[in-house]
């Protein structure tokens, strides 16, 4: 097996250092204040209780944090995802089921690391796809394998043309509901299915649910509700929420992982060695937020109110439709990268393109990019702010 940073070194840049070096290019028109739309990153306000929080607990920043967190952290969470996804009574045990992460980044990038092996091992990601699944792979030595999502697939992976082979090599599956950046919701038949297909070749299905409560008509369906409606209990899944799109805390760097025991007895390990691990007052705070639900329902409301005007600003161009979660908006412009280019030197508007989101790049023989069309805009900042990205939108692209 080659070292690490040989099989890092035939990844792409991340994404975001991608755009940058791009823009580094050309210079924005004089005088226009930058407008950025290209990274998912909240701005509407935290709730105060954050803060309040942290300032209360000012008394354990001298403690080293547990990696496995705090007993009130671990049943906030499990007490949440049992009202959020209607679990039955004990179907979570919160020492056994549940880790804090310090950001689900760290988490989805580790647990390729964790798993059993197996020869020529394959893990199957969406293309395309939050960058950290691929980086998470390649560094555990296992085999991405593309799963293009595309409209005609409804923007996830398409389970009928899922290879019986390629699943006997499979060691992990990362389906992202709602789907960073397409919003596409997996519905709950999918899931099942999915964690049927998991138990069945003996993989395990890592479900990244961050964006699972900015949805616009109804709350997406989660792994956990599959695993409780197959039985079987929480064999062959996990799934990871994060607070920093929920409740606009992406700087509390705070989330969790729910699901197999086993899984997360071996991830708990791995941690325990050198894994970040969030400071006391922070994980205070992380669990008032997760007993909390009105500040969520305030900040969904403020994302509908941007879908209400992206749809009367767009209409039907650029492909626009509503996404059913998530905050992103997935536009064909025909040519994703010159759009981008364009938008920035003659608008200074910052928009991902799509193509920077896709395996395209470090799978030679793929023919369809299926970003390359697409620019991502993330719908973050105030009303009168997107407005304004709508209004230097349509004038460049038309
Ligand atoms: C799909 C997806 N998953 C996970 C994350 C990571 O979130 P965090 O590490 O802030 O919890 C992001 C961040 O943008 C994301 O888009």
């Amino acid at each position: 097996m080659t070292g690490v940073f040989e099989r890092f070194g035939a990844l792409p840049d991340f994404p975001f250092r991608r755009l940058a070096a791009m823009l580094a290019e050309r210079l924005p028109p004089d005088g226009v204040p930058v407008l950025d739309l290209s990274i998912g990153e909240p701005q509407h306000a935290p709730p105060a209780l954050l803060a309040e929080t942290v300032a209360a607990q000012a008394g354990t920043w001298n403690r080293y944090p547990p990696p496995g967190g705090t007993p009130a952290f671990r049943s906030a969470v499990a007490a949440w995802l049992q009202r959020r996804y209607a679990l039955p009574e004990g179907m979570l045990d919160a020492d056994r089921h549940v880790l804090p992460l310090a950001g689900t980044k760290e988490g989805l990038f580790l647990l390729p690391s964790v798993l059993p092996a197996k020869p020529d091992a394959a893990i199957l990601l969406p293309n395309p796809l939050y960058a950290v699944y691929l980086g998470g792979a390649v560094l555990a030595g296992a085999r991405p394998v593309p799963l293009a999502t595309t409209a005609a697939t409804g923007f996830l992976p398409d389970l009928d043309a899922l290879d019986e082979r390629l699943l006997e090599h499979t060691t992990a599956f990362f389906l992202c509901t709602p789907a960073n950046p397409q919003g596409a919701v997996a519905s709950q038949a999918y899931l099942e299915r999915l964690l049927r297909l998991a138990r069945r070749h003996d993989f395990l299905l890592i479900v990244d649910e961050c964006y699972a409560e900015i949805w616009d008509e109804a709350p997406p369906a989660g792994g956990l509700q599959a695993a409780a409606a197959t039985g079987g209990g929480l064999d062959h899944l996990v799934v990871l929420h994060s607070l920093s799109k929920r409740s606009n805390a992406a700087g509390l760097r705070s989330g969790f992982i729910a699901g197999d025991s086993d899984l997360l007895a071996r991830f708990g390990r791995l941690r325990a060695y050198g894994a970040a691990v969030q400071p006391l007052p922070l994980m205070a705070a992380a669990t008032r937020l997760w007993q909390d639900e009105v500040h969520v329902e305030a900040n969904r409301a403020a994302y509908r109110a941007k879908l209400d005007l992206a749809e009367r600003r767009l209409g039907n161009r650029f492909g626009f439709y509503r996404p059913a979660g998530g905050f992103f908006l997935w536009l064909d412009v025909g040519d994703g990268v010159a759009a981008a280019r364009r938008l920035w030197s003659e608008a200074a508007l910052k928009v991902l393109p799509g193509s920077f989101l896709t395996m395209g790049s470090v799978q030679p023989g793929l023919e369809d990019d299926p970003g390359a069309r697409y620019i991502r805009l993330a719908l973050v900042h105030d009303e009168t702010t997107i407005d304004g990205a709508f209004d230097r939108l349509i004038e460049v692209l038309g």
